[in-house]
């Protein structure tokens, strides 16, 4: 069965691509990986749960398709996984996995765990595999509309003081933006874009949300209101992601897409100085982890 939306992307053939989507454990990866995995694309699967892996493996049905298990609050786990995706020759990098995380914690690289996560984990991940894709290669982060209203604050980056779990939330999807803009100029052929998925009433994301938050967010969602544009499913949610790993000749990159079609971010997520000075804290921090 072909996926039945993801704006004109429903007769491409992804036959002899291989995907690596990020999270597809469960939720919008999860329904990512499928509908690329339905438009012929082999998916390399990434999350914690074996057992979900493994179950979205074998509903993706024949094929090469796999599944390999890495925490991302680990780097060397990230670069386990990077090493293990790079041997399958990937074309397009799903940058989905995160969360909103309640509790304030540093993880061992000392960075703040929603930041290291959501950000400093896919960034090292991307950086491994940007030498091996192709020209027509895509690099697709899944960011918020969470990141308006967010600014970087790097002196939180490596501290818990004053922890809020939405501010660090809103920060490491701005950290997305950002970062495919500052990769798009970098790339010499593939696309680096980034993207709002729209809000998922029922998904681990918004069940993870504090209370008065969650009712706010779902409310909003409900009602399709902006910020929190509301969609039904994590399948629907998925479709930004699928239409930018698959549409051809795909014209933007540095860009930042809600509902397929291209968004101006924030002003904060134009700030290429910002853009830079990410890029270099990022690149900084892994090296002083060994990596
Ligand atoms: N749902 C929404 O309404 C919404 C709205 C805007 C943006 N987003 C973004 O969409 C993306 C997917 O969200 P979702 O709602 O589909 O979330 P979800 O259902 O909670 O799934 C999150 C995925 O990320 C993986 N993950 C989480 N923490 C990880 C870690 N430490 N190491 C490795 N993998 C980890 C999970 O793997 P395991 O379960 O296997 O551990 C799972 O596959 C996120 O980037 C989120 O910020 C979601």
């Amino acid at each position: 069965m072909k996926p039945e939306y993801g704006a004109g992307v429903e007769e491409v053939d992804l036959s002899g691509r291989t995907v690596l989507v990020t999270g597809a454990t469960s939720g919008i990866g999860r329904e990512t990986a499928l509908a690329l995995g339905r438009l012929g694309a082999t998916v390399l699967v990434h999350g914690r749960n074996r057992d979900a892996g493994r179950a979205v493996v074998d509903e993706l049905g024949d094929g090469d398709h796999a599944f390999r298990r890495a925490d991302f609050a680990d780097l060397d786990a990230v670069e386990g996984l990077a090493e293990w995706a790079r041997e399958r020759d990937p074309a397009v990098l799903v940058n989905n996995a995160g969360g909103y995380f309640r509790e304030g914690r540093l993880t061992d690289a000392g960075v703040e765990y929603t930041f290291h996560v959501n950000h400093l984990a896919p960034f090292l991940l991307t950086e491994r595999l940007r030498p091996v894709l192709p020209d027509d290669g895509r690099v697709v982060n899944v960011s918020s509309e969470a990141h308006r209203g967010a600014s970087l604050e790097f002196e939180s980056l490596r501290s818990v003081d004053g922890y809020s779990g939405w501010r660090a939330y809103g920060r490491s999807k701005l950290a997305n933006v950002l970062h495919a803009r500052a990769l798009a100029g970098r790339l010499d052929g593939p696309a680096a874009n980034a993207l709002h998925p729209g809000v998922v009433p029922g998904s681990g994301f918004v069940r993870n949300l504090p209370a008065p938050v969650r009712s706010v967010v779902s409310l909003a969602g409900g009602l399709a209101a902006v910020p929190f544009v509301g969609v039904d499913s994590a399948a629907e949610a998925a479709q930004t992601s699928v239409y930018l790993a698959a549409a051809p000749g795909l014209a933007t990159t540095g860009g930042y897409f809600d509902d397929c079609a291209e968004r101006a971010p924030a002003a904060a997520a134009q700030d290429d100085r910002a853009a830079e000075r990410l890029w270099t804290w990022s690149a900084e921090t892994l090296d002083r982890n060994g990596h």
